[in-house]
């Protein structure tokens, strides 16, 4: 019999060869190639016959052009080895230096929160190609006393010749329970990159939930922001609709000084975003990539049964304004457009093979907005009465429903469409919404008809390479 072409594999997102992807790991550019490393749990068991939770490899000389390399590490050693977890990558000379967190759960009975579990920052060092030895920087008793067993995911950079590291962690309260510990990051800061010492700790002045996983720190257009994901943040009915939440705070004061925590902003409304992390290239350009899936999530995953599950954002450029983190593809994207077709208000768009970019530009002076997007009729983008609202169809959604967000009417509609995932970028992409949805791509034929009922709107549509 034929095998079956695989309609839900992606046009032109990251995604695993196979096996399962989340985080984005280890991103920088070095001497000119991209390196975009992500947590990988390859279907083939590791060197030492065990599964693996460990990092996968992508690299190439353009963005959208990135190769798979292989697994770069295993874990195999006394001190990573339940997991190479989460972590980054500074290119510095010769070498690229990457961090990441040993996960070790000793024997015995543990919960593996409170005790039995060991966080250690592990180096690498790399040209790109050639991984060198494993050497562990910072071990439990180099975190701070009130931290439970909950510290990773080693954001690094280099600042005026000192090497910084951000680190996320749950704080033990006195209950120990997940209602009263609190999430904070820790700072270290190292002359060498091998050394390193406790600069300090940070936390936002009200508690937000009980464990801040992969933290981000970074500037830009003259603001400071500390990105992170909080677990434990009650849902709101616009906000922190997810199992988990990934955003940013804005930070005031001095790094070496006191700092503050302010309106935490979330990066991305939809069903499927998380673990983002951020990296310079070689043109100074403040790059994104995120995980479109969500850990602990209570939806479907229908393409584990074909042997893949998960991929990431295409790399989103960041630009700020205000205080608010613009996030939009980067521009090589644009160069993988074909087929230009200027659409009717409302009409039907046909996308052969499942994967387009639209360009939906409302004009100006209509005060009453209100228009809507089938995608396929296995999800809409609508807006109405002030709220955006992306809604998955029950049979293409395996349990994702309804995201609103509160806007008071949109001037610029970006959307990325790939077989199963949705990029939706609104208004110079202040308002980002990602999901994975299914469509029935089963038929004969996988055309995805995107309709529109746009009345005021100018429309512009591509195809994808
Ligand atoms: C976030 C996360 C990280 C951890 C990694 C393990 O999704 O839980 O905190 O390092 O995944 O795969």
């Amino acid at each position: 019999m034929l095998k079956r072409k695989d309609l839900w594999r992606l046009g032109f997102h990251l995604m695993p060869p196979e096996g399962w992807l989340n985080d984005p790991n280890g991103l920088c550019q070095f001497r000119g190639l991209y390196h975009v490393f992500f947590q990988y749990a390859p279907k083939e068991a590791g060197p030492d016959g065990r599964p693996a939770r460990t990092w996968g490899h992508y690299a190439g000389k353009d963005l959208m052009d990135l190769k798979f390399q292989g697994v770069p590490f295993w874990p195999t050693d006394a001190e990573d080895h339940d997991g190479c977890y989460s972590g980054s990558a500074v290119a510095d000379g010769d070498k690229i230096r990457l961090y990441y967190t040993g996960n070790v759960k000793q024997p015995g009975e543990h919960d593996y929160t409170y005790s039995g579990r060991e966080a250690n920052e592990i180096l690498v060092e790399t040209d790109g190609k050639n991984f060198g030895e494993k050497r562990t920087v910072l071990r439990n008793r180099d975190y701070p006393e009130d931290c439970t067993c909950h510290v990773r995911d080693p954001k690094v950079w280099k600042e005026n010749g000192t090497w910084y590291m951000v680190l996320g962690a749950r704080v033990k309260s006195p209950e120990q329970t997940a209602e009263a510990d609190r999430g904070e990051v820790l700072f270290y800061e190292s002359g060498d990159g091998f050394s390193w010492k406790l600069l300090k700790t940070l936390s936002s002045t009200e508690r937000f939930g009980y464990m801040w996983e992969c933290p981000d720190y970074f500037e830009l257009g003259g603001k400071t922001f500390l990105s992170l994901c909080p677990q434990g943040v009650p849902a709101e009915e616009f906000r922190y609709q997810n199992i988990y939440q990934a955003g940013y705070y804005t930070v005031k004061g001095e790094l070496r000084g006191k700092q503050t925590l302010h309106s935490f902003r979330e990066w991305d409304y939809g069903f499927d975003f998380y673990a983002p992390q951020t990296f310079t290239d070689e043109n100074g350009r403040r790059i994104l990539f995120g995980w479109i899936g969500m850990p602990d999530h209570p939806y479907g995953n229908p393409t584990a049964e074909r042997g893949w599950e998960n991929c990431l954002t295409v790399p989103r450029l960041l630009t700020a304004e205000d205080g608010v983190i613009c996030q939009n593809p980067v521009p090589e994207l644009a160069g993988l457009r074909y087929h230009e077709t200027m659409i009717m208000p409302r009409e039907t768009f046909c996308l052969p093979d499942g994967t387009g970019d639209f360009e939906i530009c409302f004009l100006e002076g209509t005060e009453e907005q209100e228009w809507k997007i089938s995608f396929g009729g296995a999800a809409e983008l609508s807006f109405r009465d002030g709220v955006l609202q992306l809604s998955v169809a029950e049979n293409a959604g395996y349990g994702r429903t309804v995201r609103k967000v509160k806007t008071d009417r949109i001037e610029f509609l970006r959307i990325l469409v790939d077989t199963s995932v949705l990029e939706i970028y609104a208004d110079d992409g202040k308002i980002v919404l990602t999901t994975r949805y299914y469509p029935d791509y089963q038929g004969e034929r996988q055309d995805l008809a995107v309709q529109f009922h746009c009345p005021s709107a100018a429309i512009t549509g591509w195809r994808i390479h």
